[in-house]
């Protein structure tokens, strides 16, 4: 196994509070056990000066915390328990594109699910969190049914202001192959873009791309090599269906190789121009245990601390290699996944520069980890991410807000924007005292 290093800059013990803020936080986290208050992003700003707005793939979102692709998220009833508990995005669950004739080269990650287990882990740095193991993929319906759920979940999340936005695994060629089926991203894209343009017909649509690779069996430099292939392609592959009327995001996927192939990676999707750049980037999927068995599987996705560790770390060893070559930068916009079980985890991505948070395992907890008494997983969640007096995000943007010196108003898509520029000024600051 390879070497453990754990990130740098952590938000470690308590948030420095004034007794004020620390006293409001309190009771708003023990008044909100009962329900949350409906217009969530306007109690916050009026109490904290703290704008939750931010953006998604450059769109606009109330508030940064959705819901990542998987099976909570196939359903109509979800969508609408997500919208009423006030999630500012869900990312639908993956489908497996198709072409014309209804061939789906990718049709393995087609299985019904069959078992799913939500169980405690230990990071390997001792830490104690949770993993979802499940047996089973993408959706197994129709394309024709997704684009139709699609439709309804846009028009639930229109209701609330929550951007819905599609996942998609389409072909990818193995190193045995040298050809793209491109007529599977023509044909489920437009399908896609149905529904999309009836109720956004000014605006690009965003797509995230599902990256889960499936490259058993082939040799190391040959994996990496078709990775890189996959990124350098995918985005004009996507872009082509409709020139300016796509937005893609590449969910980026911990490889099974060490940290320095996941900076490649990073460093690819960044050196890209054109049609081949992607317009967002979603980081990263889960780490991948190849002796891990669960039911007759050998080799399961897991998450937890390992995997916030190493999102984390890698994201700074981006960050701090690409102030080091002191050229100019863009940085493309990022989705943070990975481990985000509490508003103090959410706080770390975006001082890497992260706008977004999306989430699977924290809606699947046991209820005994909430401390709301009522209401839904997505609503608990909600209230523990934001409002817990010690870990929610809250606590977090007022302890940065006064350690930076951020005025009050900003809004969380500027303060992910300022830590992402000023990244060795955030670096120095937290290694320098070890808070
Ligand atoms: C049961 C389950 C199903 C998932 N299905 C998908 C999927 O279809 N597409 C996808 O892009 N990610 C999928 N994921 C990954 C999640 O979207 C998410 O990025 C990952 O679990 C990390 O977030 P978490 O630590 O909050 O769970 C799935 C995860 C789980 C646990």
């Amino acid at each position: 196994m390879e070497e453990y290093f754990p990130p740098r800059v952590r938000l470690r013990g308590k948030p420095r509070l004034s007794q004020q803020d620390s006293a409001q936080l309190q009771k708003d986290f023990d008044d909100f056990r009962d329900g949350l208050p409906r217009l969530i992003e306007s109690h916050v700003n009026s109490t904290y000066g703290i704008d939750l707005k931010s953006k998604y793939a450059g769109l606009p979102v109330k508030n940064p915390f959705g819901k990542a692709s998987g099976q909570l998220s196939l359903a109509a009833h979800q969508v609408e328990r997500d919208s009423a508990a006030g999630l500012g995005f869900v990312i639908l669950k993956t489908v497996i594109a198709q072409n014309s004739h209804g061939e789906q080269s990718m049709w393995e990650w087609a299985i019904p699910e069959t078992r799913m287990t939500v169980e405690r882990i230990r990071g390997r740095g001792g830490k104690e969190g949770w993993t979802v193991t499940w047996k089973g993929r993408g959706w197994y319906k129709t394309l024709e049914d997704y684009r139709d759920f699609f439709d309804q979940a846009l028009s639930i999340g229109a209701g609330s202001g929550m951007l819905i936005v599609p996942s998609v695994k389409y072909h990818l060629p193995t190193p045995d192959e040298d050809f793209w089926k491109e007529d599977e991203y023509v044909f489920t894209t437009n399908l896609l873009l149905e529904p999309w343009k009836k109720h956004n017909p000014a605006l690009a649509m965003p797509l995230e791309k599902d990256f889960s690779p499936t490259l058993a069996g082939s040799g190391r430099a040959a994996q990496q090599a078709n990775i890189l292939e996959w990124l350098a392609n995918v985005p004009a592959l996507v872009h082509a269906v409709d020139p300016g009327k796509i937005r893609v995001g590449l969910k980026m996927f911990n490889a099974l190789f060490e940290d320095d192939f996941q900076l490649r990676m990073l460093d690819a999707v960044h050196k890209a121009s054109g049609e081949n750049q992607a317009d967002f980037l979603i980081y990263a999927n889960r780490l991948f245990d190849p002796q891990k068995t669960y039911l007759d599987k050998v080799g399961v996705a897991y998450g937890g601390p390992d995997l916030s560790d190493r999102n984390l770390s890698v994201l700074e060893k981006f960050l701090a290699g690409r102030f080091a070559l002191q050229e100019k930068m863009e940085f493309l916009p990022l989705s943070a996944t990975g481990d985000i079980h509490s508003g103090r985890i959410a706080a770390e991505y975006l001082l890497r520069g992260c706008s977004t948070f999306q989430m699977h395992t924290i809606f699947q907890l046991p209820d005994s980890e909430y401390a709301m008494n009522t209401g839904s997983k997505p609503e608990k969640a909600m209230h523990m991410l934001l409002f817990h007096p010690e870990d929610g995000l809250i606590a977090w943007l007022l302890h940065l807000r006064a350690k930076f010196g951020w005025k009050s108003g900003m809004s969380v898509c500027e303060m992910a924007g300022w830590c992402r520029n000023r990244w060795p000024d955030v670096e120095t600051e937290f290694v320098g005292d070890g808070r």
